[in-house]
């Protein structure tokens, strides 16, 4: 299965999600692959690993070089690279790219930048499965819309609420208008958690770093509302 972790927003925990799906599946006992396809390599320096443009030279000449990230995870590096056109690389390569991949994994987690490109709709149209983290906020709200806009019809999993926090009354708020956009297709959120932010500077995941943070249970109710809700999401079209 391919799972693609996009907004074209910044900042509203696409890496976070990504890093943390993967490496829950891989506890879980599945095999997982995270690709972090965005130069900023974040999702890689996130997992304790120093960025490379691996994903870039995949795309551009077909090296598929993961590296092994934690038991049962391997992560395709991103990294600032001088070859920008890459991410122009069109949608057939990229597809053609994901058929390459070796089948040894059970999960593949696709993390994005904040952007819109050939590349990235190239992505979104080789997920199996697609999810939107929102920051309830009302600028991300605003943009969920056109971001919905974007994804093939059948591939969205869900919208993930992020930086819950259930005493203001905004967060609360922000969640139910949240709920009236897309309905059943909101994950249970994730809560504000600062100690998201001082694992990805560990380069841990929020379990290895703070196992009893709200984020490390609330991630992992994620990834198991995701696989209930995924099989309803799958598309015929897909090769796992
Ligand atoms: N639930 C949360 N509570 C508190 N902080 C969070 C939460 N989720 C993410 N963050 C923090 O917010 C910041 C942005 O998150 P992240 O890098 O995952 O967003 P992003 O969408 O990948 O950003 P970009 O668009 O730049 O790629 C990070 O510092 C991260 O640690
Ligand atoms: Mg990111």
């Amino acid at each position: 299965m391919i799972l693609v972790v996009h907004n074209q927003k910044g900042g509203v925990g696409k890496t976070t999600t990504a890093l943390h799906l993967a490496a829950a599946l891989a506890m879980g006992g599945q095999t997982a692959c995270l690709i972090d396809a965005d130069a900023q390599g974040n999702a890689t320096q996130g997992l304790g690993l120093d960025p490379r443009p691996a994903v870039a030279e995949w795309i551009l000449e077909g090296q598929w070089e993961p590296v092994t990230a934690r038991t049962r995870l391997d992560v395709l590096p991103g990294g600032p690279t001088a070859q920008r056109w890459w991410e122009t690389a069109g949608q057939d390569v990229v597809a053609e790219r994901f058929r390459q991949i070796p089948l040894t994994y059970d999960w593949i987690v696709v993390d994005t930048a904040p952007a819109h490109s050939t590349w990235i709709a190239g992505l979104l149209r080789v997920a199996h499965g697609i999810i939107v983290p929102v920051d309830l906020s009302f600028y991300s709200l605003a943009g969920v819309a056109d971001v919905l806009g974007r994804v093939p019809p059948g591939r969205l999993i869900g919208l993930l609420p992020v930086r819950y926090d259930l005493r203001t009354r905004r967060s609360i708020e922000m969640l139910d208008a949240l709920k009236r956009i897309a309905g059943a297709r909101v994950a249970p959120p994730i809560r504000q958690c600062v100690d998201l932010d001082r694992a990805a500077q560990a380069g841990r995941t929020i379990w290895e770093w703070a196992p009893h943070a709200t984020a490390a249970e609330d991630y992992l109710t994620c990834v198991e509302w995701m696989v209930t809700h995924i099989a309803e999401t799958r598309h015929p079209a897909g090769r796992r």
